[in-house]
């Protein structure tokens, strides 16, 4: 046993499993590089049999990451091995994640198969990877509600065919930290050859306690790698939280006695980045990357923390990345400081045809925002018109008029597949009369399920960023805009959505 604990991200295969986030490839490798800045010990970058989309991805992940494990989900069979194999051929370091589940319902009802089929299907799965690659990651899905004898015996026959970590889920957030703890422990004394493997926790937040029942698993289970997401982002309550486990550990040294490698410096640009790219935005009272996670509002409070900071604090902000609040550039700024603070920032423009349109979005920025921080060059740089995917549409400019007691009119222009279109509506506010031009023109049929604004950078002068969530004939997609105009935001974010909801997802789901 290591004194040790493994940070598996797996922001990019269960995050964005949550209805609406899911990711382009630039975008999953924006967030992987940040990973990799985080110093997470394993990235897992995707699920490469699912489509052909997330083979791409894994693949050209597992080129580009250096520092970090990078891992591709796969179900126990050997084509979807065999595609994770082939996806992680150029990592410097890979892993196989292969997977089953074994409670005795999804056996039953999902699998319709019985426990000695399972097991014998684990067992040749793990061997079926383990030919491929040394670094063998074996889930028994539902591990938690499962028989606690019968999963002893199949992780006794995995770690035999040379599963290298063992991952016990608790897939449905059913569990309680005492319970699981426990159940980890016992798990472990069961399997005679416990010792040859890592074990691992992997919590969903259905009760709220993903990242309690994960702790629990560590110190009283034993177990030395915990599954987590930036901002907790999963399917339904989400999974158990990188930035809280790993501040746990960290500021309760004393209690946990591990060691973590994560860089927290590049914690709450990591949040910042995901919530952006995916469009869910973070609770402003959640630990360590909420807005207020440092606020402190009442007298009292101040007061203590002006005359010793440690009476009301028990982390620094700065220790997890919160200084990176600063105003950084302005309209006087050349080429050369925004090329060198996207650098800083760790954005990693493909071309120099990028760089440029970035550049010019940012002049037009400062044109009409006299402090440019941090997070306005990074909307920036997510703004779809800067990476040049081939979008179907495209923002060029929007005026609307709104006067009390006169019914607001926007006209809208922007591009479909190239070619310039003119958008006009009423509506009952600004942002509705532009989101109604825009429909006048597209006829999506998409239903509006979400629509959120928020300050980047905290007050009026801020720039307004705003998520759209569309959903249409079953598919869920979130548009994410920013702009110093928030109905302009709105626009924009109302076109990401609709980009995403045209573009093709066909895939296999995890726990399908
Ligand atoms: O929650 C779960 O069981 C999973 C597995 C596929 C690892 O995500
Ligand atoms: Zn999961």
């Amino acid at each position: 046993m290591t004194d040790r604990l493994i940070i598996f991200d797996t922001t990019l295969r269960d995050g964005e499993q949550s209805p609406g986030a899911s990711m382009t490839k630039d975008e999953k490798l924006r967030i992987a590089r940040q990973l990799e800045r985080l110093r997470v010990d394993v990235i897992e970058a995707g699920f490469a049999a699912s489509s052909n989309g997330d083979f791409e991805c894994v693949k050209a992940i597992a080129e580009v990451i250096k520092d970090s494990t990078v891992c591709s989900l796969s179900r126990a069979n050997d084509r979807d091995i065999a595609r994770a194999a082939e996806a992680l051929q150029g990592a410097a370091r890979g892993r196989i994640h292969t997977f089953i589940a074994t409670s005795p319902l999804h056996m039953e009802k999902k699998l319709r198969m019985t426990p000695d089929e399972v097991f014998e299907q684990a067992r040749l799965a793990v061997r079926f990877a383990r030919n491929l690659r040394d670094d063998i990651e074996f889930s028994a899905e539902d591990g938690y509600r499962s028989d606690i004898d019968f999963l002893a015996r199949v992780c006794e026959a995995v770690i035999k065919e040379g599963a290298t970590t063992i991952n016990i889920p608790d897939t449905v957030g059913y569990a309680i930290p005492e319970l699981y703890g426990h159940f980890i422990k016992t798990l472990r004394e069961k399997v005679p050859n416990s010792d040859q493997a890592i074990w691992s926790v992997h919590c969903h937040n259905d009760l709220g306690m993903a990242v309690a029942n994960s702790l629990a698993g560590v110190k009283l289970g034993g177990a030395r790698q915990v599954e987590c997401t930036i901002n907790g982002l999963g399917e339904r309550a989400g999974n158990c939280s990188l930035e809280e486990v790993v501040m746990a550990v960290k500021t309760r040294r004393d209690h946990f006695g591990l060691d973590v490698g994560i860089d927290t410096s590049q914690i709450v640009p990591a949040s910042r980045m995901v919530s952006h790219t995916t469009g869910f935005v973070v609770q402003p009272n959640k630990a360590v990357v909420g807005a207020n996670a440092f606020a402190h509002a009442s007298g009292i409070h101040q007061d203590g923390v002006l005359k010793a900071r440690d009476t009301y604090e028990i982390m620094r902000a700065e220790d997890v990345g919160w200084s990176a609040n600063k105003i950084v550039l302005g309209k006087l700024s050349g080429r050369t400081a925004f090329k060198q603070r996207l650098q800083e920032l760790g954005v990693v423009l493909e071309s120099e045809g990028e760089v440029m349109a970035a550049f010019a979005k940012f002049k037009d920025l400062a044109d009409r925002k006299s402090e440019i921080f941090d997070e306005d060059i990074l909307a920036l740089v997510s703004d779809e018109s800067v990476t040049a995917e081939k979008e179907q549409y495209g923002f060029i400019s929007l005026a609307q008029r709104s006067e009390t007691g006169e019914t607001p009119h926007a006209e809208i222009v922007f591009t479909i597949d190239g070619r310039e279109v003119r958008g006009v509506s009423d509506g009952n506010g600004p942002v509705d009369a532009s989101l109604k031009a825009i429909e006048s023109q597209v006829s999506s049929g998409a239903e509006m399920v979400l629509y959120s604004v928020n300050a980047i950078s905290g007050n009026t002068e801020s720039q307004g960023e705003v998520t759209v969530r569309l959903q249409n004939s079953g598919r869920i997609v979130n548009g994410v805009g920013a702009d110093p105009d928030i109905v302009v935001a709105s626009a924009k974010a109302y076109l990401s959505a609709l980009n995403k909801l045209h573009s093709k997802a066909d895939r296999v789901a995890a726990q399908g």
